[in-house]
């Protein structure tokens, strides 16, 4: 990982060496000089997500795809590993290494951290390339509500790791585009986006929100549902990748035909031995009913506000799951015996908020309206 440091380093030296041009703030109009930059300069859209970071590159796709962790020796305050390799040193760490999700509930929580993962994506996308490039301009997704100071947080990480230009996009918006949902037709579209930290729930029609929710239980919770329930039920202590684990493979939220079961190793609370137990899909639907029931619910409060013109569009069109969480087994099933209307889960769920993001640079005229500013209430939501 020394390697990824030292091309950390040298990303930044490259970054102050390319001409400074920061904007304070979302800046739509027309500048020739970053006109001219931007013929020679990448358009990247990243999904910065408490569970995965995407950056999809404007021409090529997604060339990056990995969980958003960060190892760092303590007492240098030096990254060791990031992404994927850092993940996958979760629970196995001496004590001067500590493995930090920078993100937490969909928001920063460690900005520095957060800054040097970005710098580090950023600067990986520009290795790919054979000459060297001016700084990218960046366009990255929020989740709704969020504060003001939260979106400067996420704004001032994008510019502080080396983009030209930040700007901001609600994550339900770049998700129902990234879906391909018909957002500025004036029948109502409805998409559900729940990534490891947040649920964003959002009911769109004539390119605005009509409803919105934004829930911090979403995958994460899944997982700490998952940990406590073995440790109630059997005494056993497994950590949150082992639970992450037990989520994809045998978790759901509705009956399974034929139902699952797998094995699970972990340390007998009891006894401080370790132990190796067989559990089961229903268990673990036992486990998740809380969290499944709380999003439920949240997406049925949201649909109480949406007048019923909408509601009879959506009983046609449905509702499109996104994001990670949306491919819990039997979710949209769930869903779908509940809210009594269709839900789906939309192509490649997890890549939908980066490539709805990056569509952003492929229209940027016509797409720039769903861009947000830094204020508070900067949003398009009526309620
Ligand atoms: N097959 C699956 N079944 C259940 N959950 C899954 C599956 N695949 C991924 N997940 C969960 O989806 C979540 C990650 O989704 P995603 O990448 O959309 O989140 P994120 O965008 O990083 O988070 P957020 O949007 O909250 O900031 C994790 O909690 C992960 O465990
Ligand atoms: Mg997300």
């Amino acid at each position: 990982m020394r390697s990824a440091w030292l091309r950390i380093v040298r990303y930044n030296t490259f970054a102050i060496l390319s001409p400074d041009i920061s904007i304070e703030e979302p800046v739509l109009a027309f500048n020739p000089i970053n006109w001219l930059l931007g013929l020679f300069s990448l358009d990247i859209a990243i999904d910065l997500g408490t569970a995965n970071t995407l950056v999809n590159v404007r021409g090529k796709g997604i060339v990056i795809n990995e969980p958003s962790w960060v190892t760092i020796d303590k007492r240098l305050r030096q990254p060791l590993a990031i992404g994927l390799e850092a993940k996958e040193m979760l629970g196995r760490t001496p004590g001067n290494v500590a493995v930090i999700r920078p993100l937490r509930d969909g928001v920063i929580s460690e900005f520095d951290i957060t800054q040097v993962m970005l710098e580090y994506f950023i600067g990986r996308v520009h290795e790919q390339s054979v000459v060297p490039l001016p700084r990218p301009r960046v366009v990255v997704g929020i989740p709704t509500g969020v504060t003001e100071v939260e979106k400067r947080a996420v704004y001032d990480a994008v510019m502080a790791s080396g983009a030209r230009s930040a700007y901001l996009i609600e994550e339900p918006i770049a998700a129902a585009l990234g879906a391909g949902l018909p957002i500025a037709d004036i029948r109502g579209s409805m998409v559900v986006d729940i990534g490891g930290g947040t649920t964003e729930v959002a009911v769109l029609s004539m390119s605005g929100v009509v409803a919105s929710r934004s829930l911090r239980v979403a995958g994460d919770e899944m997982d700490t549902d998952i940990v406590q329930y073995l440790r109630n039920k059997y005494n056993l202590l497994v950590g949150e990748g082992i639970a992450e684990q037990i989520k994809w493979r045998i978790g759901s939220a509705f009956s399974l035909h034929p139902e699952k079961t797998m094995e699970v190793r972990g340390r007998n609370l009891v006894t401080g031995l370790p132990e190796s137990i067989e559990i089961s899909s229903v268990e673990m639907r036992e486990a998740l009913t809380g969290s499944v029931q709380v999003i439920v619910d949240t997406i049925r409060d949201a649909l109480d506000e949406v007048p019923p013109e909408i509601v009879s569009d959506l009983m046609d069109v449905g509702i499109c799951l996104a994001g990670g969480g949306g491919l819990l087994q039997g979710l949209a099933d769930r869903l779908t015996d509940e809210l009594k209307l269709r839900v789906w889960v939309a192509e490649d769920p997890l890549t939908c908020v980066a490539r709805g993001a990056g569509m952003v640079f492929e229209d940027f005229d016509g797409l720039s309206r769903y861009l947000v500013g830094l204020e508070r209430g900067s949003t398009r939501h009526s309620t």
